[in-house]
């Protein structure tokens, strides 16, 4: 399998670290490795070990370069878009690209910013992904859901079994939270974790059937593409008369070629500070600090300090993330919201 990685997030929700000029994947939240450096760590000696192909944007081409030149990975691809049209198309060219390479080409969709802990599980989904993608199906990965998230897809899975993959019933993105509630309590729901296995010839296909403008679109900025170094530039005007759509809606919500393999092997998206206080496992008091932290009498609490020391003091289920020019102190379980604030900061310029 061929290794896609979609880098075009900002990561908004991870802010103070993650700044639109540098966005999460490029930091080394769960390791020593950046997020992006540990999804291509996470592949070796698996089924996807082929020279991966990056898609992302113009102003991060260099960073993104740079970790993945530091892994000593050669041959890699790296397509720029000139303007963002999140997932389905992003894929497109991606799927176009590995064509090049072999024309039988069966590709790996991954998020560049996610955790999985346990390596030996995801590559045996790896594998059975891939022989799924050779049999013609459109290979998603589920995980059982442990709480009524509204940021995800769900995959509601039929009863019949071919193997060790079920066919996907319904696919839903994104329910409201009534809805996601009801899921939880189903045992045919997992969440749909955002990677995603296919042979690239059948992607477009699928792709043409549900949007043939963006296909079109693709195929056209793909023709117009100039090569300079590892990076592929595409078409400009071409790419930019596609519509804007996530392959969720795009294809995996109409195709009747999904298969869902299950994955437990520990994910996460670390999609907000109290995800990531939970990969980390806290210490005996349920803390994880890092940096210079000096804590009293405080629990369930996560401090990172970059340039200061900080000082917490009886103090329980806080966030507090230290940077040189911004501080967040925030209740953990209100987290999610620390995206209004990037945005009242930009609109208030
Ligand atoms: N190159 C590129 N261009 N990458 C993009 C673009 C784009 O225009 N838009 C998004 N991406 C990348 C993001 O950086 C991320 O790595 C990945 O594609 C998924 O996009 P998100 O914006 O993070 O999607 P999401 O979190 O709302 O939802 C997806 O992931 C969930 C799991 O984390 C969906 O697939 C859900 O169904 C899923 O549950
Ligand atoms: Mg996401």
């Amino acid at each position: 399998m061929i290794p896609v990685v979609l880098s075009g997030g900002s990561g908004s929700r991870l802010w103070p670290l993650s700044r639109s000029s540098h966005p999460k994947q490029f930091l080394p939240l769960c390791s020593d490795q950046s997020m992006v450096q540990e999804t291509l760590t996470r592949l070796s000696r698996s089924v996807a070990s082929q020279s991966p192909i990056f898609v992302t944007a113009e102003d991060q081409r260099f960073l993104l370069a740079e970790q993945i030149r530091s892994l000593g990975v050669s041959d890699s691809r790296i397509i720029l878009e000139p303007a963002r049209r999140n997932t389905a198309p992003a894929i497109a060219l991606a799927c176009l690209c590995a064509l090049e390479q072999d024309p039988e080409a069966v590709v790996l969709v991954l998020p560049s910013d996610h955790h999985i802990k346990d390596q030996p599980a995801f590559h045996e989904a790896l594998a059975l992904a891939n022989a799924a993608a050779l049999e013609g199906k459109l290979v998603t990965f589920g995980i059982v859901p442990s709480k009524p998230e509204t940021g995800y897809g769900y995959i509601k899975v039929g009863n019949q079994k071919s193997g060790p993959s079920r066919p996907i019933a319904a696919f839903v993105e994104k329910p409201d939270f009534e809805t996601a509630k009801q899921y939880v309590a189903d045992d045919h729901y997992y969440w749909n974790s955002g990677m995603f296995a296919f042979r690239a010839d059948l992607y477009l296909s699928e792709l043409a059937k549900f949007n043939p403008d963006m296909i079109a679109a693709c195929r056209a900025a793909w023709q117009n593409k100039s090569l300079d170094l590892d990076f592929v530039r595409i078409g400009t005007d071409d790419f930019l008369k596609s519509p804007e759509d996530s392959i969720d809606y795009a294809v995996m919500e109409k195709t009747d070629k999904g298969v869902v393999i299950p994955l437990d092997a520990g994910w996460s998206d670390v999609g907000s500070w109290q995800s990531l206080w939970e990969v980390k496992e806290g210490d005996e008091f349920g803390n994880v600090f890092e940096g210079d932290v000096l804590a009293l009498d405080t629990e369930n609490s996560m401090a990172i300090s970059q340039s200061r020391l900080v000082s917490l003091l009886g103090v329980k289920n806080i966030a507090v993330i230290e940077t040189r020019d911004a501080v967040l102190v925030a209740d953990i379980d209100q987290v999610q919201r620390v995206k209004n604030i990037v945005k009242t900061i930009e609109e208030s310029g």
